[in-house]
């Protein structure tokens, strides 16, 4: 199989990058796409006329592939001009230590800027395209605002990008399939990659489609990954005869946001109460960036417990392990592609733990944990930007997907 993302287009911008990059971009590319499926028709037509001014009238079904702007946010984050966005891809809870603890916000709160991180960034992103949609904003500014909101809601749902424990894991050494890597490369690419490489070979053929199921095939634009979306929309979404894993009720919980607590209520509770006794800032702050449709806060929370749960294996805190694993720079390998990653010989690496294993990939893979986080990250930008773009004049006449509606 061959890559396939639609360069041409961003040629100019791509020049000084890898394109090993664009592996990594995947992960980005998939979420985007799942919301792209959901999307109203009206939202999708409005967005694609943001990115691609003039595109809707050119009378083209989909008249854009929002996965095509996925990974911009990476692409110019070292430029001159966006550097000041670097910063927004991650929040870490500073002094949090997966997997011992996983306070959130950490115990001395969070590192860099105040609302500089992926937290503000989401909800900064929402308020511009607000703006724009009120007249406030023109074009150009709403164009960036919707490439950043695409990639910050994939990244917030990558559990490392929320922790600060040596660098989201990009300083975690590992090793996988007998090679190796850091934590942070094995999550943002290299486990979807071993999935891709071992995927059903059923997912590698067109969609069946009709009238009462969801157009996949339309949004899918042949790209590596189109059979890890094809899985996730038939086992995971149940767009097919049989039921998916996630139930309609589990994706409308994956839209809702908590109740705002009452004064007072957040300070009960153990961690409440050792919180109040070190005297750390309520959590209560953090809920600025949340409201009634939108929780950056609120989610990321319960996506953070995951690096407590299963992503920061145990083991890296004890011999021999710790060893290697504190203090290590990033690997040499760091902007390796997974296709050269799997093609570099195996060889031992005592010092490393392997996470190859049942316990590890396997508990991954069998739990689909990688592709809940992308479907919820993808229903998530659906609702958010259906919210934001859907003409609420052609509301009415859709039976199809009322969930993602909100
Ligand atoms: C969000 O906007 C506020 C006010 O405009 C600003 O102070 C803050 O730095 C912004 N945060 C991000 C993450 O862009
Ligand atoms: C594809 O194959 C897998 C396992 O071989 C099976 O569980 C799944 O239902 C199949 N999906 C389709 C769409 O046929
Ligand atoms: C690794 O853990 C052992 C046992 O807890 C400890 O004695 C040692 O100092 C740790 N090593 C490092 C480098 O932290």
């Amino acid at each position: 199989m061959k890559l396939s993302y639609g360069l041409a287009g961003l040629a100019a911008t791509l020049a000084a990058v890898p394109t090993a990059l664009a592996w990594g971009g995947a992960g980005h590319e998939i979420v985007a796409t799942i919301a792209q499926i959901y999307l109203h028709p009206s939202a999708l037509s409005n967005v694609c006329d943001i990115l691609y001014p003039g595109s809707a009238a050119l009378g083209h079904w989909p008249p854009c592939y929002i996965s095509r702007v996925a990974s911009w946010a990476d692409q110019i984050k070292r430029s001159p001009q966006y550097r000041y966005t670097a910063a927004m891809h991650y929040v870490g809870a500073v002094g949090d230590h997966p997997c011992e603890t996983c306070l959130f916000p950490g115990a001395d709160g969070w590192a860099g800027k105040r609302d500089i991180n992926v937290l503000g960034a989401v909800r900064n992103m929402t308020d511009v395209l607000v703006g724009y949609t009120d007249g406030s904003f023109d074009r150009d500014i709403a164009e960036d605002a919707v490439k950043f909101l695409i990639h910050y809601m994939g990244d917030m749902h990558m559990p490392l990008h929320l922790t600060g424990r040596e660098r989201g894991g990009n300083g975690a050494r590992v090793a996988f399939d007998g090679r190796a890597t850091n934590l942070h490369s094995l999550w943002d690419s290299l486990l979807i990659a071993k999935s891709l490489r071992t995927i059903s070979s059923n997912y590698t053929r067109r969609f069946p489609h009709d009238s009462t199921s969801v157009d996949v095939e339309a949004h899918l634009r042949d790209t590596i990954y189109d059979p890890y979306v094809r899985r996730v929309m038939w086992e995971g979404m149940g767009v097919g005869s049989v039921p998916g894993r996630f139930a309609v009720e589990t994706i409308e919980e994956w839209l809702t946001c908590p109740e705002p607590a009452p004064e007072g209520r957040w300070d009960q509770g153990v961690l409440g109460a050792v919180q109040t006794t070190l005297g750390l800032r309520a959590a209560r702050d953090e809920e600025r960036w949340d409201d009634e449709v939108l929780c950056p806060f609120a989610w990321s929370k319960t996506l953070h417990g995951l690096n407590c749960e299963l992503v920061w294996p145990a083991a890296l805190d004890r011999p021999p392990y710790n060893q290697s694993a504190f203090g290590a720079r990033g690997d040499e390998h760091d902007h390796e592609s997974p296709d050269d990653f799997f093609a570099r010989p195996r060889r031992p690496h005592p010092d490393l733990l392997e996470l190859d294993t049942p316990e590890y990939a396997g508990k991954i893979y069998q739990e689909w944990v990688i592709e809940r986080l992308m479907a919820t990250a993808g229903i998530r930008l659906a609702g958010l930007l259906n919210g934001l773009f859907m003409d609420v004049e052609s509301l009415g006449n859709e039976c199809d997907l009322p969930v993602v509606y909100v």
